[in-house]
């Protein structure tokens, strides 16, 4: 059967499908099940949520931690792929650096920021209107997210707000500086039009 909450596919007549959908459907409908961390590196913390980096530092269980969330959040948003790989935390060339916004002992938020190319620099106007000025190529790279999700259970809450906030600041830059991947999502375009004037796109 498929659950219709989960979307997961099982056999109720196998004890292993079973436990594995209840084990799997929890972390859908309450966000990833993970451990307070002492070795986490946490850069907020404000009533119940908190906001920790994953970058070439982090031990195995954050970087296990955050590409589970990463896919969790894209399934989750219709993408089949993960949003990051393990080893772009590791190459200089890609510089992919990764926030989590947990809540308690769920991990429910992800910001998968990365170093790119600024291919279009355009007002929200010409944006909306698909009135593309000509491609530029920056010769720079800069900050950008690559994906942003936050679970459906917390949204409105000003976590994506706070996740971005606290990203440029450990990345030490502002937000006029931060560009957003070409492809944003109705939401995704929501909040980053409240977060700044106007659109920085990536490739
Ligand atoms: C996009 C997303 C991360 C926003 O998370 P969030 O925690 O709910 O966002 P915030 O609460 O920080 O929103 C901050 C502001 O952004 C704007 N905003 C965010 N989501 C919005 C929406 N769905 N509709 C309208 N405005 C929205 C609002 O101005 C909001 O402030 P307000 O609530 O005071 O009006 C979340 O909706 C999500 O995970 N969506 C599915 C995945 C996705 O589409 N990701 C983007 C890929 S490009
Ligand atoms: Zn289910």
């Amino acid at each position: 059967m498929k659950c219709p909450e989960c979307k997961m596919l099982y056999s109720e007549d196998s004890q292993t499908d079973r436990r594995e959908h209840s084990r799997y459907h929890d972390s859908i409908v309450n966000g990833h099940r993970s451990k307070i961390y002492k070795k986490e590196k946490v850069i907020f913390q404000a009533s119940d949520y908190r906001i920790t980096v994953v970058d070439k530092r982090s031990t195995r269980y954050e970087t296990e931690r955050a590409i589970a969330v990463g896919v969790m959040g894209h399934t989750e948003s219709g993408y089949d792929s993960r949003p990051f790989d393990k080893s772009e935390l590791f190459d200089s060339r890609t510089q992919v650096t990764v926030f989590l916004v947990h809540c308690h002992d769920r991990t429910i938020g992800i910001l998968v920021a990365e170093r790119a190319t600024i291919k279009w620099k355009m007002t929200w106007d010409e944006y909306s209107h698909r009135d593309v000025p000509p491609e530029f190529d920056s010769g720079e790279n800069l900050w950008s997210g690559r994906f942003i999700w936050v679970h459906s259970k917390h949204r409105r809450r000003g976590l994506a707000k706070q996740l971005v906030s606290s990203a440029l600041d450990f990345l030490g830059i502002g937000i006029e500086e931060f560009a957003y991947s070409s492809q944003l999502s109705k939401d995704g375009e929501m909040l980053a039009r409240s977060l700044s004037s106007r659109f920085l796109g990536t490739r």
